[in-house]
């Protein structure tokens, strides 16, 4: 007994757990109770540390750190002022006396802000780098410019603040019901808001304070309806949502803006947007066809590349890079751009390929604006789902050839606001999900497996304040029910395994398992993106073959609604039963009662008291998409 007792305390002295987010390389426990007020010595770039740290890449050994904590007080030893302040964010959490020696996994550990669909404030921004510093979190980019509100002051373009900061509808919901209209400065109906240039420089000396750089997001040629209302002379027309490339002005506007923003942000990286220019008003625009022809241009995302590349170009004349979302990959990669990969994996994935940098962000374990619990009791989300323990689970480098992995910068989090009009409900989205991207960007894929235990506790000390000295609105994770529990259990029916034809097609962006999908026992999770859900774009019709005649109870499909998206009930569910597969008998029908559409999950089903061998569900849609993950039949 006393063998067994002594090799336990054994593999904890030498294991040692720290109950700290991000997980650290290694911990090595000691004995006593901890003196974490008495800072016994501060060593900077000493040889010893230097040389233990040679053999890592640059990134890390600037931001590695020794930490040793003992009863007399505390010890640091770190290569750089960043790496002294990572050492000092972790004795906040540590509990217990040893030795912790740490650097990151990636260079870029990011979050994003969208303050363009609702406007935070320059207080609000500063009180969230005390929680995002003490997960190491090393870069806030900041999306200051939206069709909803351009939030940043350039002075020479004064009504991109004084009337494209301000919209009529206090939400983005009601902005986009009224028709998206713009207000101006001080009108009774106006709703918005801007940082200053002072504001700015105040979030910046906070942010370096917290060893956080800031990336501004200039968003470029889509997403710029409040530029155009502003100065319609750089649309195609008035009323474009998109910068017309064709014109001159549109240049001299944009350069006149990064000039700006370049002198106020020291950031290496501009982000330049260039996601989902819809480019319409572009093939029937004589600027642009102009330009296209002048240019050689073969089509309208090639127009897109010439902007990009005309502003990478004037961006790195002035010594900094250009930063993009995926799109700017459609009609030619700028020379050197990096690429932020938004829409899965592949943007980066291609990058890469090409010899470029690459920051990834992909929806499915990235994007915060999702619900992060059963979406049937949280406020609503912007579509999909994505728990806390998904977040963690993604592994930016899992896909990435290793000839490939020096181009793989790192990973961001990115909460988008259109669904999320105040700082409580921002930061209910932010934490602790933030904390699982600050994770997968600092600590190695094995330390997930008790990373639940200790970011509950990270939580409970943001919540509480005895963190950082702030109360952060975290959602409690004590409360946290998890998926649904069709994806976490299946289903057992009589239709298992049997084979399933389709009048029409499922969706291929949505196919599932493909044609075992709705008979294989899996069911689908909160999320319609997570590969258990068949997507379609018409009626669900299919025909369930059972092998033999059977007495039949029962035949029903779950569908899911998420108005976000698109998604909707059925209008009406059928069942049809036949003996030979060619006669079918109507056998049951059920309706949708729901009259407004939330986000929920409902049960279109049928009792019935007959037998056949061919079963036939038809499901009527209503508008859009349709989601389903199985037929019960019973
Ligand atoms: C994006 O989510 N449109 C980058
Ligand atoms: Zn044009």
């Amino acid at each position: 007994m006393k063998r067994i007792i002594c090799a336990i305390a054994l593999s904890a002295l030498c294991l040692g757990a720290l109950a700290q987010v991000p997980a650290p390389v290694s911990f090595q426990k000691s004995s006593g109770v901890p003196n974490k007020s008495k800072e016994l010595s501060k060593k900077i770039g000493k040889s010893a540390f230097a040389k233990r740290t040679a053999s890592l890449p640059e990134f890390a050994r600037g931001e590695a750190y020794l930490l040793e904590l003992t009863p007399k007080g505390y010890k640091v030893e770190a290569n750089s002022e960043t790496g002294y302040f990572y050492a000092l964010q972790t004795l906040r959490q540590i509990d217990q006396c040893g030795t912790v020696f740490d650097y990151p996994r990636f260079a870029y550990r990011g979050f994003m802000m969208d303050l363009s669909r609702h406007f935070r404030s320059k207080d609000y921004i500063i009180k969230q780098l005390g929680a995002l510093a003490s997960l190491k979190i090393n870069r806030l980019h900041l999306h200051l410019t939206d069709d909803a509100g351009w939030r940043l002051s350039i002075d020479r373009y004064p009504l991109l603040t004084s009337k494209a900061a301000w919209r009529v509808g206090a939400s983005w919901d009601e902005w986009v019901k009224g028709g998206q209209k713009y207000s101006s400065e001080g009108a009774v109906d106006a709703s918005g808001g801007y940082l200053t240039k002072a504001d700015v420089k105040e979030i910046l000396a906070a942010a370096e304070r917290h060893h956080i750089t800031v990336i501004p997001e200039i968003e470029m040629p889509g997403h710029s309806r409040e530029v155009v209302a502003a100065y319609p002379e750089v649309g195609c027309n008035a009323d474009s949502r998109e910068l017309c490339p064709g014109k001159e002005a549109t240049f001299t506007l944009l350069e006149g803006i990064l000039d700006e923003v370049i002198e106020l942000f020291p950031s290496k990286y501009i982000h330049i947007g260039g996601d989902e220019a819809a480019k319409r008003d572009w093939h029937n625009c004589p600027d642009c066809q102009a330009r296209m022809k002048a240019e050689g241009l073969s089509n309208v995302e090639e127009l897109q590349s010439y902007l990009i590349a005309r502003i990478e170009r004037y961006l790195n004349a002035k010594g900094r890079s250009l930063l993009g979302w995926d799109e700017i990959l459609e009609g030619g990669l700028s020379p050197n751009a990096t690429v932020m990969s938004w829409r899965g994996t592949s943007g980066g994935l291609e990058a890469m390929a090409q010899g470029h940098d690459a920051v990834m962000t992909p929806g499915r374990y990235c994007y915060l604006d999702k619900v992060q619990d059963a979406p049937i009791y949280e406020p609503e989300g912007f579509g999909g789902f994505l728990s806390l323990d998904v977040a963690r689970s993604y592994d930016p480098l899992a896909e990435v050839p290793s000839e490939l992995a020096h181009h793989l910068l790192g990973v961001q989090g990115n909460l988008w606001a259109e669904r999320i009009p105040t700082d409580q409900h921002y930061e209910y989205m932010t934490y602790p999900r933030i904390a699982a991207i600050a994770e997968v960007g600092w600590s190695s894929p094995e330390s997930a497996g008790d990373f639940r235990e200790r970011v509950i506790k990270w939580n409970d000390s943001i919540r509480d304040g005895s963190l950082t000295g702030q109360c952060y609105n975290a959602f409690d994770l004590h409360k946290e029910r998890g998926e649904r529990d069709a994806f976490k259990y299946g289903f057992k029916h009589l239709a298992l395994g049997k084979s399933v034809s389709y009048k029409h097609p499922w969706h291929p962006n949505y196919t599932a398992a493909a044609a075992a999908t709705l008979t294989d026992g899996e069911g689908g999770g909160w999320s319609y993106g997570d590969g258990r859900w068949q997507g379609f774009l018409s009626d669900v019709d299919v025909t369930i073959d059972l092998g033999e005649e059977t007495p039949l109870h029962f035949v029903g499909a779950t569908f899911m609604c998420d108005p976000g998206p698109g998604i909707f009930l059925p209008k009406k569910a059928e069942v049809w039963v036949s003996s030979d597969g060619k006669e079918f008998t109507l056998v049951g029908q059920a309706y949708n009662e729901i009259k407004t559409p939330v986000h929920s999950y409902v049960l279109f089903g049928v009792p019935v008291d007959t037998k056949g061998r061919y079963v036939r569900y038809k499901a009527t849609r209503s508008r859009e998409w349709l989601f389903t993950d199985e037929i019960i039949v019973k």
